[in-house]
């Protein structure tokens, strides 16, 4: 069981990696940006503390090694991401890695060395914030990165490419990133539910036994521009008015179906001005379900919607597929494993469903996958109110240590 100023050490390193920010009003961290350079650095520093060798690969992962008993072990990998939202919390992405970094801590100040080698990964994009496209630290250990990716651009139009190089990666060596599936024993993922369900049943922990598949697109709504005092609203073709009209629709789409959640976060209009009727506005779409059935049927019902209105207003719309990726289930024998851990460590297990997706998603493509919720206040995150308690971050620390110690029986 680790012991308890691990988990105060936790909070400390979550509140001073909580400062490091691209933007000084609140808490930012993209990918390839100066701010997650330094964190990676700091981070770096501790895992090192730890008794690891630290390393980046092409794409800018910060990894972590802690060596095996024996020679030619399996790697069991932990972690999480170190990017974040706009404005985001502390702790979502963050706490995974302090807390595997915690987890190693704890057994090299034992010099207990395991038949298998442990990696902990500080992935360099998961939110997706900068680029649009979520997992590009995870898909590339997966070998999933879309070469087509690298052009895409930022709000500054720097490509993704010019990032990587940027930040010190390698955009032509992505593939040196790809882990071998075979040397893998598993990832494991501790994160913040992002929700209310640990809370409202008063435990620390929950064990995930699924994540939501996700599809990520972007609509554009192309009108006609004019003077907002002179054209008359029966001949308008107002490209803001026809994306409200779908952002409501996709809402009532989403409220139709259960456990369906759609969610419009990003609008741009053009030309933006007070006494101009909007000719261009791009807008995100999030969709999710369990089931992919459920999300794909959603998806093709909003793509109808969207042309519906669109030749309604006399508008056009262009439907884009940013990204998609399908639900997910959870090693069962991991999840078997963490419910009698769990059990031991508070006054129940409960088994949740993540509507978040996580690094785990690329990753379960090659290699089997388990993650652990820890309670955070109000289920609130993507916001700087989120939280957890050290009571709760030691519970998943100890929790972690019994699953390393035990992944192999
Ligand atoms: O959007 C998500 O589900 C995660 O926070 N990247
Ligand atoms: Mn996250
Ligand atoms: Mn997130």
């Amino acid at each position: 069981m680790a012991s308890f100023d691990s988990a105060d050490t936790v909070m400390q390193r979550i509140a001073s990696l909580g400062r490091i920010s691209d933007d000084q009003n609140w808490l930012t961290r993209t990918y390839g940006s100066s701010a997650m350079t330094r964190a990676n650095e700091q981070v770096a520093l501790w895992m090192k503390e730890a008794g690891m060798a630290t390393r980046h690969d092409a794409i800018g992962n910060l990894i972590g090694h802690y060596p095996a008993a024996g020679a030619d072990a399996k790697i069991l990998l932990l972690g999480s991401h170190l990017d974040t939202v706009r404005n985001a919390g502390k702790f979502d992405g963050p706490l995974g890695v302090l807390v595997a970094i915690a987890a190693v801590q704890h057994f090299n100040n034992r010099n207990v060395r395991f038949p298998f080698a442990i990696e902990v990964i500080g992935f360099a994009d998961e939110e997706g914030t900068r680029f649009q496209s979520a997992y590009l630290g995870s898909k590339s250990i997966a070998g999933r990165f879309k070469n087509g990716d690298l052009e895409r651009t930022d709000a500054a139009g720097i490509t993704l490419s010019d990032a990587i190089s940027t930040f010190g990666g390698d955009p032509g060596k992505l593939d040196s990133a790809r882990m071998d599936p075979a040397r893998l024993l598993g990832y494991f993922e501790v994160h913040i539910e992002q929700g209310p369900v640990l809370e409202k049943n008063d435990l620390s922990v929950g064990v995930v036994t699924a994540i939501a598949g996700q599809t990520r697109a972007r609509l554009t709504f192309q009108g006609v521009a004019g003077h907002a005092g002179t054209v008359p609203m029966a001949l308008r073709h107002d490209a803001l008015c026809a994306t409200a009209e779908f952002i409501l629709g996709a809402e009532a789409e989403a409220r139709s179906v259960d456990g369906l959640v759609a969610t419009v976060g990003q609008i741009t209009t053009l030309p933006g001005a007070s006494n101009v009727i909007p000719a261009e506005v791009a807008l995100s779409l999030d969709v999710r379900h369990a089931e992919d059935s459920k999300r794909a049927g959603a998806c093709s019902n909003l793509r109808s919607l969207a042309k519906q209105i669109a030749e309604r207003r006399g508008v056009t719309v262009n439907w884009e597929l940013i990204q998609e990726s399908l639900s997910v289930t959870c090693d069962s024998g991991f999840v078997a494993k963490l419910q009698k851990i769990v059990a031991r460590h508070q006054a129940k297990s409960i088994s949740l469903a993540s509507g978040a997706g996580h690094d785990a998603v690329p990753l379960s493509k090659i290699t089997r996958v388990g993650m652990l919720f820890v309670r955070c206040k109000g289920g609130i995150s993507h916001h700087p109110d989120e939280s957890a308690t050290v009571e709760d971050v030691r519970v998943a620390i100890a929790v972690l240590t019994d699953f390393i110690e035990q992944v192999t029986n």
